[in-house]
């Protein structure tokens, strides 16, 4: 997720999977009208207070080709050395959960049914489509923890986390929610829920430590994968994998300057044949890329000062990384068909098209096109209609920023997905820059708007109310637009029309969540459960009137985890978890979900 320009320069938001952080190519800027129990599992253990200091002085990330390619264990420390000390785990083995798991007794009704329905009872007519599925997100950084445990390469991640100023909170995810040794234990607890998948991501550098084609296979991470998702079948949840939410191993980052070289390509596409062979048959649904835009985006200006490719800048990074990063999914999904890999793939796009502004500006309606085809358009054009760049994209970037495709290269990435994956959180307004459309076109780099020239506002135009909610203040890009969900997916599925649509990720960070100490005052999250239970009546509604073919709803996030650059202290988690002691507790909105889907799946 992705989307306001970050009021630090150093630091920019980055968020779970929506809207985030702030660079020029995928963040327009944002304008705000202000400047801005039983439900508990028995497990118990402490956790350490960190003995990890962030790095004091703030090291430069080794220039690209300084450190060579040594694939033994000597070469694996000097990786981590890199990245310096991380927290070692509490334990080290997989918990067994105490099943079966009990759900704590229904919560109290929110408000008089005057007022609003209980879950069961929203638009209790409409039932979802048979087939539809229901799942829960997590993505390997976020929730994994256990870093350098079982053979794991260290990832980008793993050296920004600890770069000053990086993390909002100082926190790393060096332990998180310790998923790596707890999966058994999560899944049991939302299979008590009812929860019929979760869409989970695999560490790249747990499969291949030091990244590249030739480097030796960790047989440990393949196997830990192997038994997850074997846990899941047995558990009735099943098991959906990313291959990269946006993990990318150091070595690669050092070696070549990660996705910003060409080198990555064929890199990436033996990691995704390793995987699909290892989890032929088990897994059936496949991402490549979560929000392959958001990751861009930030790749010039977050992590610190990495490392680019030859003759790349921080201005064309974004671009060429796209590129590079396009031909990568392409040539994932090309190996998957070749290989008569089981199931369906596809990438998670994110972000929304946008309503205009002012209803008497046709500058507005020329920014919504703008916004769509920067945040959307940029890897859904050439993957699902033309096989090419939007053609906004193309007027605006000579080629030395983005390159071009040839005609062989427009028809193998043309159609490499088999359905549309969105990650929904929001949708809203969008006006020209302040300068003006023309001015911001014609003023080029120089101006701060350029390439996108279009401004996300969070308020209408007339009496400044706010497009809805807002999240936490860790989460400002997120506000409850559900009213809005409908037109965006209208928009969405008319520009790239495809069979099938999952909505892969939408979720909110409850206000003041973190700064609560009293575990029954964080359990009612109530503005997280009215985004939920808003967002999922207007699904049925697009199902139902809109003829939107939604199959799947994927909420962000299955527990409390490492928010990026927020760290931990934003929580996006329907549980909610005590990084002391590891516990986690549902919150009234996992028992929302819970009753709502038991109403309306068939
Ligand atoms: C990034 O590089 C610049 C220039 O070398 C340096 O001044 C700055 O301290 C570095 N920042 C970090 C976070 O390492
Ligand atoms: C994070 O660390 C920096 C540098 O040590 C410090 O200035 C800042 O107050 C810390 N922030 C939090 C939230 O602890
Ligand atoms: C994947 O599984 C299918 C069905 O069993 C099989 O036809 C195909 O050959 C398998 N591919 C690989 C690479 O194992
Ligand atoms: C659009 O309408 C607003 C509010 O009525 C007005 O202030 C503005 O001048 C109008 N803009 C144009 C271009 O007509
Ligand atoms: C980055 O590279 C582009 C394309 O070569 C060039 O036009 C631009 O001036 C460079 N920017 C900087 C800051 O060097
Ligand atoms: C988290 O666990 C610690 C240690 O048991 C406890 O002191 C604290 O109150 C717990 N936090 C919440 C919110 O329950």
């Amino acid at each position: 997720m992705f989307t306001q320009i970050a009021c630090l320069l150093l630091y920019v938001q980055v968020s779970l999977g929506a809207a985030t952080s702030g660079s020029l190519l995928s963040s327009p800027t944002t304008v705000s009208p202000s400047t801005h129990s039983s439900s508990t599992a028995s497990i118990t253990i402490s956790v350490p207070t960190s003995t990890a200091t962030p790095n004091p002085g703030g090291a430069s990330f080794p220039p690209v080709g300084s450190i060579t390619r040594n694939f033994s264990p000597t070469g694996l420390d000097q990786l981590w050395n890199v990245v310096g000390p991380v927290e070692s785990p509490p334990f080290t083995t997989t918990v067994e959960p105490q099943t079966p798991v009990i759900l704590p007794s229904p919560p109290p009704t929110l408000y008089p049914s005057f007022y609003a329905n209980r879950p069961k009872d929203i638009l209790s007519d409409y039932k979802y489509p048979k087939g539809f599925i229901f799942g829960l997100d997590t993505a390997a950084y976020q929730v994994e923890g256990a870093t350098k445990e079982e053979g794991k390469g260290p990832s980008m991640w793993d050296w920004a986390s600890r770069q000053p100023g990086a993390i909002a909170d100082n926190s790393t995810a060096d332990i998180a929610d310790l998923q790596y040794y707890l999966y058994k234990e999560d899944v049991a607890r939302v299979a008590a829920l009812g929860v019929k998948a979760h869409s989970f991501s695999i560490s790249w550098a747990r499969i291949l430590p030091f990244g590249t084609a030739d480097s030796p296979v960790n047989q440990q991470g393949i196997d830990h994968y192997a038994d997850l998702i074997q846990y899941h079948l047995k558990s009735g949840v099943e098991p959906i994998a990313t291959l990269f939410h946006w993990d990318t191993p150091l070595a690669l980052q050092a070696y070549y300057g990660g996705f910003t070289s060409g080198q990555i390509v064929d890199d990436f596409v033996h990691y995704a044949k390793t995987v699909f062979a290892a989890y032929n048959g088990t897994v059936k649904t496949w991402f490549t890329f979560n929000e392959p835009r958001v990751f861009c985006g930030q790749v010039a200006s977050y992590p610190f000062n990495i490392t680019y490719a030859p003759g790349v800048n921080t201005s064309t990074a974004p671009y060429q990384c796209s590129y590079n990063l396009i031909h990568a999914h392409a040539g994932a999904v090309k190996a998957f068909r070749e290989m008569n890999i089981v199931g369906e793939i596809a990438f998670k796009s994110d972000d929304f098209v946008g309503t205009p502004w002012r209803k008497n500006t046709t500058d507005d309606a020329a920014a919504v096109e703008r916004h769509g085809a920067f945040q959307i358009g940029v890897f859904a054009d050439p993957i699902y209609t033309t096989g090419d760049w939007p053609t906004i994209l193309k007027d605006t970037l000579p080629p030395e920023y983005l390159p071009r495709f040839t005609e062989e290269e427009k028809r193998e990435i043309l159609g490499s997905a088999d359905f549309f994956a969105i990650d929904a959180y929001r949708s809203q307004y969008i006006s020209a820059p302040d300068e003006g459309l023309d001015a911001c076109l014609s003023n080029g780099p120089s101006d701060p708007e350029w390439p996108q020239c279009n401004t996300i506002r969070e308020f209408d135009s007339n009496a400044m109310w706010a497009v809805g909610a807002s999240a936490d203040v860790g989460a400002p890009w997120l506000q409850d637009t559900s009213r809005f969900f409908r037109d965006a997916m209208k928009e969405i599925h008319r520009r790239w029309p495809t069979q099938k649509i999952y909505v892969t990720e939408f979720g909110f960070a409850q206000p003041f969540e973190n700064e609560r100490t009293e575990l029954y005052r964080i359990k009612e999250d109530t503005d997280r459960t009215n985004y939920l239970m808003s967002y999922l009546g207007e699904m049925l509604l697009s199902i139902h009137e809109d003829h939107i073919p939604i199959m799947g709803a994927f909420i962000w996030s299955m527990v409390d985890n490492a928010e990026w650059g927020q760290g931990l202290s934003t929580r996006f988690g329907v549980q909610y978890v005590n990084y002391t002691t590891l516990e986690r507790t549902y919150k009234r909105s996992a028992l929302a979900l819970s009753e709502f889907f038991e109403a309306h799946l068939q």
